[in-house]
This record gives structure tokens, sequence and C-alpha cells, in this order.
């Protein structure tokens, strides 16, 4: 059963557009770089897809969960519309292939030590105890050496009001991210203002915070 959260995202996402567009974010994209080649990438509260999707197009193996099951979905038909391969489960996943998982990432059993990358690109959902928790698996969700890339809306953001939540707790700023990530070696840490175009959903100047780490190997 859907919390009443997932359900309005059911709702929100219940549309043929793809809210959030179906290119990849920007972040994501010129960020890329710091993944291993072919390596397993968790696409962390994916949505309609165009991140994971693109991901498996750049040869990953990635397995994308999300809460939203219309949203899942989405990212399956954006999956076979680019004649990238959709396993059905996460043992089977090759480079180039997405495993979807709908799970409410608050109750998901996430798996320790997994993946080469942890991907989470406005995933703002959470209050921050549960964020708290949220981040402490993702980083446990790494292998050493494994790279965590995440990007979400600066706590100016609703000055803006181009997208992402409004309630201020749920939002980021370099602070909260250099002491969430700090047992993280730090590669990228930033604060800026962009001009963002994804979507209906995510369109206009933003203010936006990016974090890229990598896991010791202790
Ligand atoms: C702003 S959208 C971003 C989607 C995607 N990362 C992107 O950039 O296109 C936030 C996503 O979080 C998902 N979500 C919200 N609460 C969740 C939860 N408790 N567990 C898993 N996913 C959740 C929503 O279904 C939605 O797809």
């Amino acid at each position: 059963m859907a919390t009443p959260d997932l359900q309005a995202w059911n709702t929100r996402f219940a549309q043929d557009a793809y809210i959030f567009g179906t290119e990849p974010n920007a972040f994501l994209v010129r960020s890329a770089s710091h993944l291993q080649a072919g390596g397993r990438v968790l696409a962390v509260a994916d949505g309609e897809g165009r991140n994971g999707v693109w991901l498996a197009q750049q040869g990953f193996a990635v397995h994308a969960v999300d809460g939203s099951k219309v949203a899942v979905a989405k990212s399956m038909a954006l999956a076979k519309e680019r004649g990238v391969s959709a396993v059905y489960s996460a043992d089977a996943l090759v480079p180039g292939s997405i495993f979807h998982e709908c799970a409410d990432t608050d109750a998901w059993v996430w798996p320790t030590q997994a993946f080469d990358a942890v991907v989470g690109i406005f995933i703002q959902f959470t209050k921050p105890a549960a964020r708290e928790a949220m981040f402490g698996k993702m980083i446990q969700a790494l292998k050493p050496d494994g790279v965590l890339l995440l990007e979400g809306y600066h706590l100016r953001q609703p000055e803006y009001g181009t997208g992402g939540p409004t309630a201020l707790d749920q939002l980021y700023d370099i602070d909260l991210l250099a002491a969430a990530f700090e047992s993280l070696e730090r590669l990228e840490l930033r604060e800026y203002d962009q001009e963002v175009d994804e979507g209906d959903g995510h369109r206009g100047m933003s203010a936006l915070v990016d974090f890229i780490g990598r896991a010791r190997i202790s």
C-alpha cells in the first residue's frame, strides 16, 4: 500500500508527459566521468527513468528504485523505447541493462557495499531524520572506492519557485552535505545558481547544491 506521499507522486506522474523530461540531469552528465565504466549503479528515487535509462545507455548496470509505481512504469516504457534491456532481478543485471524496483526508500532493505556508484538527483522528499537515515544507507550501499553523486535544491530555491520542495527542512546547503558525507573523500561540493531545463517540473533559474564523494578503502 502506497503512503499518502507516494500516492501523491502517483497522481502527479499520471500523465503522458514526463514531468522531469526524458533527458538526463545536466550534473549527472557532466559528472559521469567519475563512474567506473560498466559499474553497478544504484539510482535512488529515479522517477520516470531519465537518469537511470541514460546511465544504462552509457553501459552501466543500473538498479533503479522509486516508490511510485506510475513513475516506474514510465521508466520501463522509456527503457523499451530506447532499446535498453530491462531485467527482472538485480542478480541478472549486466552492463547496459536496468533493473526497476518499486520500493519506498524508508522501508527498503538497502544492500551493503553492493554498488560502484550511488546516484541521487532531486531526492528531497524526506524530512531531516529520514534524510539522515537515507544518506547513511546510500553510503552503506557503496563498495570501497565507490562514488556517490548527489544534486539537490539549495535553501534559496524557494525564492526562484522553479521546482523542488518549498519546506526549508527538505532543502540543502553545502554545510549540510559536508556534514552528512564527511566519511567520504570529497571530490566536489558546490552551491551555485543555474538555469535548469528538465521538464515542466524543473524549469528556470535555480539554486543548486552538488556533492561528489568517494568511499574510502579501509
Ligand atoms: C523530484 S522527483 C525526482 C525523480 C528523478 N530522480 C529525476 O531526477 O527525474 C522525486 C522522486 O522521488 C520519489 N519518491 C518520493 N518519496 C519516495 C520514497 N519514500 N521512496 C522512494 N521514492 C520516493 C518520487 O516518486 C519521485 O520519482
